[in-house]
């Protein structure tokens, strides 16, 4: 929340946003969250206002934007997503296999009763979603929203920006031939002026090893698949060792930010704690230690300073702001519904693809077919988002067992029921799965 408003703040032009108003349902959050605005607006004339409460129906009427970015179960949850999995063998990261789906199974009944309460309180609102497994809770969203939902994840911004970098091209006119779901795409080309400038860098192994992605998957990998995947795909190309490495970490990544979490928290209960850099710094740790264990599998190495610095999901954000309110037409990868872009998956699939951004929304632009390696992954993963979504809806346990039976790093249908039952167990949330 703090970087979109200091996206905000830094936004003079005429039909800027003028009033933000937070809603949370922890009052300490809330407070904590105000006052690093508040912070941040000292100085600045402008400054959009901001209203803070813990009554949702207040907090939707009359929004022009909605923006989601929601936690259900906490990061207590996030660190039992992992714990269960890793205790049987497989990956419970947030976002992908197991964990994404057990978060997702969580996660998915609330986001649909917050599109239906936006539906009906603030029917004209453009919802801008950054909860995760966000494509997932997207897709549930759209079911409710229609296009009126757009999900935003910065990876493919921070992965295309680097590209861009290494091959000495401005990122601001490259287009990039990004395509797939959240957390499982590739970039596929990089035009400058209509040349593609993929294959300079595909060719060079020293440009290769000088980017996080270069790194993480090796130039060998990387050249035979003639592409470049999101990070998240560490995951799935080189998931025994990813699987170890959260083994052997100290502390689950989902662990370590309950407890840095905790902490900030704990030192805005005092009133004289300094918002902003307290804030500041924790984000700071926060992006320093990002995909450590996979970084580490790989032998990566640190993050690149200029991988620190802010400006994936704000600008997104706020570009995509612009675009609708004031019909600036702008190009962004976001994550909408497919409506033919992808020709194997159906019209109602979110995808996360290349889009033009007008006054009328997000509209995916026409991309070439996936080669078979992506439309594998792409239609299982997809197949694993509906069964998690039918689970959702009818309460059907055999629907999520069938979610996680179907993931390609989930190796057993046996293990995908240990899975459920496991999570049954530790998580309160899932509860509803209570039919056959
Ligand atoms: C990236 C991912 C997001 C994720 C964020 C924070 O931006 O695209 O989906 O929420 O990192 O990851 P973390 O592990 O710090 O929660
Ligand atoms: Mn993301």
């Amino acid at each position: 929340m703090p970087l979109v408003y200091g996206a905000l703040l830094g936004d003079h032009a005429e039909g800027r946003v003028s009033r933000v108003t937070l809603y949370d349902t922890d009052a300490d959050r809330l407070t904590a969250v105000a006052r690093v605005l508040g912070e941040q607006a000292r100085g600045v004339a402008d400054a959009p206002a901001v209203v803070a409460t813990g009554d949702l129906d207040e907090a939707l009427r009359g929004a022009d934007f909605v923006f989601s970015a929601i936690r259900v179960g906490g990061l207590e949850g996030r660190a039992a997503d992992e714990r269960v999995a890793l205790g049987l063998g497989v990956l419970g990261q947030e976002t992908v296999g197991a964990g994404g789906i057990a978060y997702g199974l969580r996660t998915v009944p609330v986001a649909v009763a917050l599109a239906r309460r936006i539906a009906r309180l603030a029917p004209d609102a453009w919802v801008i979603n950054f909860t995760n497994p966000a494509g997932l809770v997207t897709e549930a969203m759209s079911r409710h929203l229609g296009d009126r939902v757009i999900g935003i994840c910065d990876s493919p911004v921070g992965l295309g920006r680097r590209i861009a970098r290494v091959l000495g091209a401005d990122p601001a006119r490259a287009r990039i031939d990004y395509v797939g779901l959240n957390h499982l795409g590739w970039v596929r080309a990089l035009r400058v002026d209509g040349r593609d400038e993929l294959p300079r860098l595909l060719a060079d192994p020293a440009l290769l090893g000088s980017f996080e992605e270069g790194r993480l998957f090796g130039a060998d990998w990387l050249r035979s698949l003639g592409a470049i995947p999101n990070e998240y795909l560490h995951y799935y190309y080189f998931n025994r060792e990813a699987v170890r490495a959260y083994q052997n970490a100290e502390r689950t990544r989902g662990a370590f930010l309950r407890d840095q979490q905790e902490g900030f928290y704990a030192r805005m209960r005092d009133p004289a704690a300094p918002a902003l850099a307290t804030w500041d710094r924790t984000r700071a740790e926060r992006e320093a230690t990002y995909m450590a264990e996979s970084r580490d599998a790989a032998g990566a190495g640190e993050r690149e300073e200029s991988d620190l610095e802010s400006g994936g999901y704000e600008q997104v954000a706020l570009a995509l702001m612009r675009a609708v309110a004031r019909d600036e037409r702008t190009s962004l990868i976001l994550n909408v519904r497919n409506r033919g872009t992808l020709s194997v998956l159906d019209a109602e699939a979110v995808v996360e693809v290349p889009c033009l951004v007008d006054a009328n929304g997000a509209h995916p632009v026409a991309v070439d077919p996936l080669p078979y390696h992506a439309v594998g992954l792409v239609t299982a993963v997809k197949a694993v988002e509906r069964a998690a979504l039918e689970a959702a809806e009818s309460g059907s346990r055999s629907a999520a067992v069938r979610a996680f039976a179907l993931h390609p790093l989930v190796d057993s249908v046996t293990v995908a029921r240990d899975l459920v039952e496991g999570y049954l167990e530790v998580h309160p949330g899932l509860a509803y799965l209570d039919r056959p």
